[in-house]
């Protein structure tokens, strides 16, 4: 008999969010701008922000780990692989998977960071299931994570009103029986750097008081520039990785679109022919999380996913980075 082929497969899901609801009538008051304007633009009500001095994305990062492992009752020390997406780093170096990978005591792993801004999470996931496919590892955790209120400006209305701070992560584990990670396309397209960056803070332009004097370590975005982009190149991927996998719409059992704009989300489940109840949507409560979106709506919606479930996760953001990855779920959660 042919040894069966191993995929990566989620076993586990876990998310954070900080306490701290940031609402759009609070925004009010820091901005010109309107709970109107920004539901009927976004789709957001309120996002979450990690307010405690001296905390990091490795902190929401590691309660997430430490959360998904006592849930999973695994010690963390059986973690192989723990891969963190992130634009936040807790610092330019080390890693933040590394410092999540201690403070959550993964004392066994090795540990790296992935930067694809809001595809993040999905260039993180296809990373981590070629490690477990591999046949050497057999505990790959991957985590989203963003601090974005660390670099939002907020007296920007255009940039301040979207982003949001969480976390979420996954535990892969090998499968024999063809679930978990099946299928993924992603892309990415550096010329778009002009219209979604961060200025300062590199090597190009490093730290000095007049970066600061311009508020360049914050969030540049061209905004229409970026959704016409995002609409277009997410539709296409999610009806790509569709078709390469022969599914319909029939077939299809949840779009989990990032949560960059409820339009986005709109015009994909419309050109996947998906109605919006098979689309997993929390933008109006946490807001752009960054790498965080994805794996926050697997979490909330895990009770109600079944094994065999064909879902399809996608995403665009900074770089640009784009791309979608077919998950047949692995498991039935216990009521
Ligand atoms: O996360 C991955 C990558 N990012 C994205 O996918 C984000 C893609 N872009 C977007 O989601 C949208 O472009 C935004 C939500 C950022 C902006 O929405 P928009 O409909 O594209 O608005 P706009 O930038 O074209 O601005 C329309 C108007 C402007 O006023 P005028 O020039 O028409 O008088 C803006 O100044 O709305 C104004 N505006 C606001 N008004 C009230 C911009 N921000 C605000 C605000 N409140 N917060």
């Amino acid at each position: 008999m042919p040894m069966s082929k191993l995929t990566a497969a989620i076993t586990a899901v876990q998310g954070y969010v900080p306490d701290y609801v940031l609402t759009n009538e609070e925004l009010e008051k820091m901005v010109d701008t309107n709970d109107e304007w920004i539901q009927s633009r976004t789709g957001i009500k309120e996002r979450r922000i990690l307010k405690e001095p001296g905390k990091g994305t490795s902190d929401m990062g590691a309660e997430a780990v430490r959360r998904l492992c006592a849930k999973k009752n695994i010690d963390p020390s059986e973690i192989d692989v723990l891969i963190c997406a992130t634009v936040t780093p807790d610092h330019q170096f080390p890693a933040t998977a590394n410092l999540i990978a201690d403070k959550a005591g993964a004392v066994n792993s090795w540990s790296f960071d992935i930067m694809a801004a809001c595809s993040g999470f999905l260039y993180a996931l296809e990373t981590g299931s070629k490690f477990i496919e591999s046949g050497k590892y057999k505990k790959v955790v991957v985590v989203g994570a963003d601090k974005m209120s660390s670099i939002i400006d907020y007296t920007d209305r255009a940039t301040c009103i979207i982003f949001g701070d969480g976390a979420g992560a996954v535990l892969l584990e090998p499968d024999e029986t063809g679930h978990g990670i099946v299928d993924s396309r992603l892309y990415s397209d550096g010329s778009g750097v002009v219209h979604l960056h961060q200025k300062a803070g590199g090597s190009v332009k490093p730290a000095s008081h007049e970066t600061i004097d311009a508020r360049e370590h914050f969030v540049y975005q061209e905004g229409k520039h970026v959704f016409k982009f995002a609409v277009t190149r997410m539709a296409d991927v999610s009806v790509e990785i569709m078709e390469r996998n022969h599914l319909t719409s029939d077939d299809v059992a949840w779009l989990v679109p990032h949560q960059a704009n409820l339009r986005i989300i709109d015009a994909t489940a419309q050109r996947m022919g998906l109605d919006t109840s098979k689309v997993m949507i929390n933008i109006q409560r946490y807001g752009n999380t960054t790498a965080g979106t994805i794996p926050l709506c697997l979490w909330e919606w895990e009770p109600k996913l079944k094994r065999g479930d064909n879902i399809i996760l996608s995403a665009f953001g900074g770089g640009f980075t784009w791309g979608a990855v077919l998950v047949k779920w692995a498991y039935d959660t216990p009521q």
